[in-house]
């Protein structure tokens, strides 16, 4: 009886228990599969690109490329830019969740903050491609960006195989941009055996905010009032390297130190044909905004994005990545690169 008794109630505490997992997880499992259900198939996609900042050449480049794509593919996309400001860009994307985007594709300011953005869509079923930066502890559903530790070992290797020994600069980019942590670990990757020798010293390790080239020039300012004997700045991108420059030439150094840079902006590739700066590192932007629209239009049809082989832990997933190579641009190869891809022209660079 007693038995009995525990049986009744073990089989009613383990109904009831049942029914309440089932009232917890049943909201959860919608939820689910809400995201993970394509978007109902309609006419026109509407896609919301929430960006960084509008005021960089790159960016700009970004946008104009990656609108174009989307549009070629069935999409109307709806740009903003936050300015470098987190609350902007919190705001920005619920204003376009309330319009009822299908689909928001992010460049964070702050990797971390951004995950209340891919929290705040999947709720509402819409899926989150982070562009170009990684948006972290969140379940994002795809990263597409350039292999980023790689740009960061192209810096560096670009000096190490013209620099025996010497005293370096380093200046990175945002620390809120998992980016600039990435290009670091890239730099340091090839640079840290010849520091741990004795055959590199580093005069300055410094970081420059929101990316800005003022706060680079301050750095490197303030380097080379402690000495003048540097023989190379691995700074982080073209817009930190021209501040870095500015500094320099105010010294009469531009021209006589390796400078490194990334993106192969145009006032970069002038520099680096009129010899201030040595390197860019190019990276195909026409094939970032495409690959990015390509797979935005694949997640709003429920089909594969079979271009998704890699996978980057964001501290929380392996986020599904396509990463795409950079290259390494100097004098050498500006023609074959830059400008054979119709990047930038001939008569842009060089005139
Ligand atoms: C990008 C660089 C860019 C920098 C500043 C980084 O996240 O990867 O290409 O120069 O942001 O905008």
């Amino acid at each position: 009886m007693i038995s009995l008794n525990h049986q009744v109630l073990v089989g009613e505490s383990r109904r009831s228990a049942q029914i309440s997992l089932v009232m917890t997880i049943l909201p959860g499992l919608f939820l689910l599969l809400l995201s993970c259900s394509p978007r109902v198939e309609q006419d026109r996609y509407r896609v919301g690109f929430l960006m960084e900042t509008l005021k960089e050449e790159r960016w700009q480049r970004d946008r104009n490329l990656f609108v174009a794509a989307a549009e070629k593919l069935g999409a109307e996309v709806d740009v903003v830019a936050c300015n470098h400001d987190d609350n902007l860009q919190l705001a920005q994307a619920e204003a376009m969740l309330a319009k009822g985007v299908d689909l928001l594709v992010v460049v964070p300011h702050n990797g971390d903050i951004c995950a209340t953005i891919v929290r705040k869509a999947h709720a509402q079923g819409v899926r989150v491609i982070a562009y170009d930066r990684l948006i972290r502890n969140c379940d994002l559903d795809l990263y597409v960006s350039f292999d980023n530790e790689r740009v960061g070992e192209l810096q560096a290797q670009y000096v190490v195989d013209r620099l025996p020994r010497g005293n370096l600069v380093l200046i990175g980019g945002a620390k809120t941009d998992n980016n600039a942590l990435l290009f670091r670990k890239g730099q340091l990757n090839v640079l840290q055996p010849l520091i741990d020798s004795g055959l590199y010293r580093v005069i300055m390790d410094q970081w420059a905010t929101d990316w800005q080239p003022a706060e680079a020039m301050k750095h490197m300012e303030n380097a080379l009032s402690r000495t003048t004997d540097i023989q190379a700045v691995i700074a982080s991108n073209d817009g930190t390297a021209g501040g870095a420059i500015q500094a320099l030439a105010e010294k009469g150094l531009a021209g006589r130190v390796l400078v490194t840079g990334q993106d192969a902006e145009l006032a970069a590739c002038r520099r680096i044909v009129a010899g201030t700066q040595s390197m860019t590192v190019y990276k195909p932007i026409h094939r970032l905004a495409e690959a990015a629209a390509e797979a935005a239009i694949q997640i709003l049809k429920g089909q594969v994005v079979h271009r998704a082989t890699d996978a980057v832990p964001n501290g929380r997933i392996d986020v599904p990545s396509i990463l795409i190579e950079p290259v390494v641009v100097d004098i050498s190869n500006i023609r074959q690169t830059v400008i054979a891809e119709g990047f930038h022209s001939e008569h842009a660079i060089f005139d």
